[in-house]
């Protein structure tokens, strides 16, 4: 049985060239941990799926694409109804040539949604690249282009100077990367608001970290915001690329089971991010490891080297969000999304200011 669709500024934006869509909610893109399979899945249940570009080089990214466009039987002009996301510092670090070498592969595959995440001021730029190449198409297109944010300041210039379609703001409980200093998201989705007040005017505001069911979704359409991001949910799904181990630790984690940290890239060489940012992960035997003051950091990385080689979740980097202690069960996505869709539609008050 088909559910009823909610609308709010967020689908009603993305609607346009996207008959899959039917609630406001986003698979986070998931570096690591998720691509083609999760993302499309994601989508064909009626949520969007976003691919995540952050490690990944433009030949391996293609093959990604040719994927989801097949299991989403989208002719190659036909817009591809999911996104692609990439890291600012990750397109810094390797250079102007390879970063539009990498922007070139979603925009010649018309994927619908671009997103960017850690960047820093100068970076803005990849948008207008992205505006005037979808300008100079032989059928003009829209690329709707996601900006995360993780204070108000950023979103400013999300709005000012990206020009952003969309805005992610992310607080301190999202699994993955964020920023030490990122606010609750309830706090920073009221503050971005407060700063943005004009309805009308503003891009829709999605709300990301530790939301984990529909319920928490309605609340966050309730406040003003026009849909949510959700990421550690799908981790457990069959569809995310984490392994079997990573997965079981998850399952079995509480929602105390997490810890904000700069030291898990350390520990597996993942170095290159930003000042400012650092992740939320399991705090397994790894985090706790890392934590004593007289930890070796040199034994502690070969550990890490070797558990992840075995799959040994204690000694992995398993990026989780604070609602990882709803974790229950290995659910595939699209199953994951009707029972958002029905919690959602079971909790959704119409809000004038969301809708
Ligand atoms: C395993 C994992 C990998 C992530 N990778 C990315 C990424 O590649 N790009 C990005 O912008 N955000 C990434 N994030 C953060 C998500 O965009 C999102 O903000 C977060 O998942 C929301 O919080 P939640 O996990 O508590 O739902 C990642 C999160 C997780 C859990």
């Amino acid at each position: 049985m088909s559910l009823k669709a909610i609308a709010t500024p967020f689908t009603r934006l993305l609607s346009r060239s996207n008959s899959f869509l039917q609630i406001p909610i986003v698979g986070a893109p998931m570096a690591g941990a998720s691509g083609a399979k999760l993302a499309t899945e994601v989508t064909l249940g009626g949520a969007y799926g976003f691919i995540p570009a952050g490690y990944r080089d433009a030949a391996v990214l293609r093959k990604e694409l040719d994927i989801a466009r097949q299991l989403l039987r989208v002719p190659p002009t036909a817009t591809l109804p999911l996104g692609v996301a990439y890291f600012g510092w990750k397109l810094k670090e390797q250079g102007d040539a390879v970063a539009t070498e990498l922007l070139d592969a979603s925009l010649q595959n018309n994927v619908q949604a671009i997103w960017f995440s850690f960047w820093d001021k100068g970076q803005s730029k990849w948008a207008r690249y992205i505006r005037e190449a979808d300008a100079n198409r032989p059928e003009p297109r829209n690329t709707i282009i996601f900006v995360l944010v993780t204070s108000v300041e950023e979103a400013l210039l999300a709005v000012n100077e990206w020009k952003a379609d969309v805005i992610v703001a992310q607080g301190m409980e999202a699994g993955g990367h964020g920023a030490v200093q990122a606010p609750p998201i309830r706090e920073l989705v009221s503050s971005i608001l407060s700063a943005l007040p004009d309805a009308e005017k503003r891009p829709p505001i999605l709300a990301a970290g530790g939301i984990s069911n529909g319920s928490q979704v309605a609340e966050f359409l309730r406040q003003g915001a026009s849909g949510a991001v959700l990421g550690t949910r799908f981790l457990v799904s069959p569809e995310s690329t984490y392994t079997a181990g990573q997965k079981s630790a998850l399952l079995a984690a509480t929602s105390d089971s997490t810890v904000r940290s700069v030291k898990f890239d350390e520990s597996r060489n993942t170095l290159g991010w930003p000042e400012g940012a650092d992740g939320r992960g399991l705090r397994n035997a790894l985090a706790k490891e890392f934590e004593s003051r007289d930890v070796n950091m040199d034994t502690l990385k070969k550990k890490v080297a070797e558990a992840t080689k075995k799959d040994e979740p204690d000694y992995m980097v398993t990026w989780a969000g604070l609602g990882v202690g709803a974790l229950k069960e290995i659910k595939g996505a699209q199953d994951i999304v009707r029972e958002l869709h029905e919690e959602l539609l079971q909790h959704h008050v119409t809000a004038k200011s969301s809708l």
